[in-house]
């Protein structure tokens, strides 16, 4: 059993800064191994950069990340990338079927696919494997975000970043998405961070969760804690999302 409060990701006092604005300011924070944190806050408000630092797409200016208790730029860009799992909203997706799609972090790689093992991605993420020869371009927006997410997990990422994966779908996708991140967590054992401008998916998906704003966290702890909220910031910004 992994001890419910081991750290996988850990940021200390990490700023960020780009064309002179301070962007991410002293993050000072973890991720727990093995849970869900959902990360929530007005647009602009820092959540897609953490996420940037996160896969080492950027680097902080000051600070510290440490990934499994190692300083993040320890790791091979390659290794982090596959233990670091991205989902966007976007799901962008290669011309070409589902399973070209599905090979493409291996091919990458220089490796290919097994059948076998594209059909059991597949069907983790509840897609059938008639799929896998029909074209990417044919999917709905919720069959799209499942392959996106089973691509990612081609890799067997220990921690899976997801970027607003579910705002562009209607109530019965996004509800399968949840299950499917929740059995992921489950199955695999998978951290996830989970950036959501719904905050009762925050709330009901979410171990724990983190309040950006302005580049700083101001209130984080179970997610729970979105009931109650102790930062004036943080319930005026509820009460906001929720008008
Ligand atoms: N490459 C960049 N150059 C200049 N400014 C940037 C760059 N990347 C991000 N920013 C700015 O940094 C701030 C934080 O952006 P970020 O995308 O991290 O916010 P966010 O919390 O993900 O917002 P949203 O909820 O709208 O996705 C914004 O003000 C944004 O305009
Ligand atoms: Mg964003």
């Amino acid at each position: 059993m992994t001890n419910p409060t081991t750290p996988i990701v850990e940021f200390k006092n990490v700023t960020y800064s780009t064309d002179g604005l301070h962007i991410l300011k002293e993050i000072t924070g973890s991720f727990p191994e093995g849970k869900i944190t959902t990360l929530v806050g007005p647009s602009g408000a820092g959540k897609t950069t953490l996420f940037r630092l996160c896969n080492g797409l950027i680097s902080p200016d000051t600070g510290d990340i440490l990934i499994k208790g190692k300083p993040i730029q320890t790791y091979e860009p390659i290794r982090l990338r596959r233990n670091v799992g991205l989902a966007l909203q976007s799901a962008t997706m290669i011309k070409g079927t589902v399973l070209e799609n599905l090979a493409l972090p291996l091919a990458l790689q220089g490796m290919q696919i097994e059948q076998q093992d594209a059909e059991e991605l597949l069907d983790d993420v509840g897609l059938d494997k008639s799929f896998l020869h029909r074209h990417a371009k044919d999917l709905s927006g919720g069959q799209r975000q499942k392959l996106s997410i089973a691509r990612t997990l081609v890799n067997k990422p220990k921690i899976l970043l997801l970027d607003e994966i579910t705002s562009s779908l209607d109530r019965v996708s996004q509800h399968d998405i949840e299950e499917l991140i929740s059995k992921i967590n489950e199955k695999y054992g998978t951290t996830i961070v989970w950036i959501t401008h719904n905050l009762e998916q925050a709330r009901s998906i979410g171990h724990y969760t983190w309040v950006m704003m302005g580049g700083e966290v101001i209130e984080s702890g179970e997610s729970s804690m979105l009931d109650n909220p102790q930062d004036e910031r943080v319930l005026e910004f509820i009460k906001g999302e929720l008008a």
